[in-house]
């Protein structure tokens, strides 16, 4: 999957180097992913802002993160 995260200034407070942060762990992890960063998606009242294979997501936290990339939990 290809995902780009926003790296505005408004996205940067809301918490997008924790987006980062999982993106890196679940492709350590063995997700495929290519991560990219993204200039201001221009949805900076929404953000944390990803796409995530073209599509746009807001308000995305680790935790959302995981369900759009579809990331299956084992306990
Ligand atoms: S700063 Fe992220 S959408 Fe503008």
């Amino acid at each position: 999957m290809l995902v780009k995260v926003c790296m505005g200034s408004s996205c940067h407070l809301k918490g997008s180097y924790a987006i980062v942060e999982k993106l890196q762990e679940l492709k350590q992890s063995g997700f495929e992913l290519d991560i990219f960063g993204s200039l201001c998606f221009g949805r900076c009242a929404e953000g944390v802002c990803v796409e995530i294979d073209g599509q746009l997501h807001t308000n995305v936290t680790p935790e959302k993160l995981e369900q759009l990339l579809g990331v299956k939990k084992c306990r």
